[in-house]
């Protein structure tokens, strides 16, 4: 499979749409998880949904469960959720709150920091320091938790110095979940992803959010030789001076991750139907009120958008070839009221209806690739930039793995 796969990567074609198999055969699904999901750092949860001790959220990527946990010293640490006595998983639930991590089966025992502290009848030669939770590589990225699976974690330190300051005006560690909704698409996790790097499909398809969001292309996608036009340069030098960073940062292998604080249209100072703030007590200290939205993708797990007002995260998790879970965090001020501060509808409605929309065009997408008479198809040049730059990530991420005497050349 591995000859195959290098060869069917090596003669894609620049500006065309993957071949049929990348989207549909299962082979394929399983050497991505490992040569991507199982390998690079994955964005997690926001820290601020474990809002007390023992909260905890379990995610599931790929084979690997993973339980992530506030500890009693406020320390948020991952651990695999199985246990080390023959295997069970210790939560079930998708999250929760707990005094320990006892595991079901015969209550093995876990403190949240994942020492086994108490094992039944397990004789005197048992050792339990032996028997603690394996941990998980976990990072706090000014609020957002990153996980990687990898025994080794690739380098974090590169994006997270670089995407600090553009996180930390958002004040993360202030907020509060308003709302978070977790979707499934019948798609491929690369049609979620080249979907989402594009807008040439957002006029057709979402009323809601074309009210705010421009159709713009050099705003959701990434200029080939990296100029910036005027317009946008003028908007990042404006809320840079304010003290927001804003300027387009493409950074990582192959461009794996973007930042850039994007205008929304004119008049729109959030995603509501009424283009006012979607909160009157901003999260952060963002002082421009049309800073617009800082974007950040970072592949292959979540992209986000930073405003003045509120923040929203979105998290990408296949499931299998042809699934793949959307779950979106709508993040507030922890002190904004709901009801006095916001409203719940007001505040959602946008982004409710924008991922249900994608996720339809997602599963046509799908279904129409998985007819044999599917050929790759071309990209728009002036379009779609941004699918083109995924897909080359995807491409070269792959190629990387499949060749270890790049790697150690890196
Ligand atoms: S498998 Fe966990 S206590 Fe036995
Ligand atoms: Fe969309």
């Amino acid at each position: 499979m591995s000859h195959a796969l290098s060869d069917m990567l090596a003669r894609r074609e620049p500006g065309y749409s993957l071949e049929r198999a990348f989207y549909t055969d299962p082979e394929i699904y399983e050497r991505d998880l490992e040569a991507i999901y199982y390998r690079e750092w994955l964005f997690a949860i926001p820290a601020c949904q474990l809002t007390k001790t023992g909260s905890y959220a379990q995610l599931q990527i790929g084979a690997y469960n993973v339980v992530i946990v506030r500890g009693a010293d406020g320390e948020i640490r991952s651990f695999h959720n199985s246990c080390r006595h023959r295997g069970s998983v210790i939560c079930k639930a998708r999250d929760g709150q707990v005094a320990k991590l006892v595991c079901p089966y015969h209550q093995w025992t876990y403190d949240l920091d994942g020492k086994l502290i108490w094992a039944r009848d397990m004789g005197p030669d048992f050792d339990p320091t032996q028997h603690g939770l394996k941990p998980v590589h976990l990072r706090n990225l000014a609020g957002l938790i990153y996980i990687c699976l990898a025994d080794e974690a690739p380098d974090f330190d590169t994006f997270a110095e670089t995407a600090r300051p553009y996180l930390e005006v958002h004040d993360l560690h202030r907020a509060k979940v308003a709302y978070s909704s977790t979707i499934v698409e019948k798609g491929n996790w690369k049609l979620v992803w080249e979907n989402n790097r594009e807008c040439y499909h957002c006029a057709g398809t979402h009323p809601a959010l074309s009210r705010s969001f421009p159709l713009d292309p050099a705003v959701a996608g990434v200029s080939a030789d990296g100029s910036v036009p005027a317009n946008l340069q003028a908007h990042f030098d404006k809320c840079e001076a304010a003290g927001a960073p804003s300027k387009f940062h493409l950074g990582g292998y192959a461009g794996q991750y973007r930042l850039a604080r994007m205008p929304l249209e004119e008049k729109a100072l959030s995603y509501t139907m009424d283009l006012k703030p979607a909160s009157r007590r901003p999260l952060g200290r963002v002082t421009v009120p049309d800073a617009g939205t800082l974007l950040k993708f970072h592949y292959p797990s979540t992209w986000n958008h930073f405003l003045p007002d509120i923040s929203l995260t979105f998290r990408v998790t296949p499931i299998g070839p042809q699934e793949t879970e959307v779950t979106t965090w709508w993040l507030v001020d922890k002190d904004a009221v709901e009801g006095v501060d916001y409203d719940m509808k007001r505040l959602t409605e946008v982004w409710v209806s924008t991922n249900d929309e994608d996720r339809e065009i997602v599963e046509a997408n799908q279904q129409g690739i998985n007819s044999p008479a599917y050929v790759p198809g071309p990209y728009s040049p002036i379009m779609e930039d941004g699918v083109e730059q995924f897909v080359d990530w995807y491409v070269k991420t792959m190629q990387r793995s499949l060749s270890p005497r790049s790697v150690a050349a890196e």
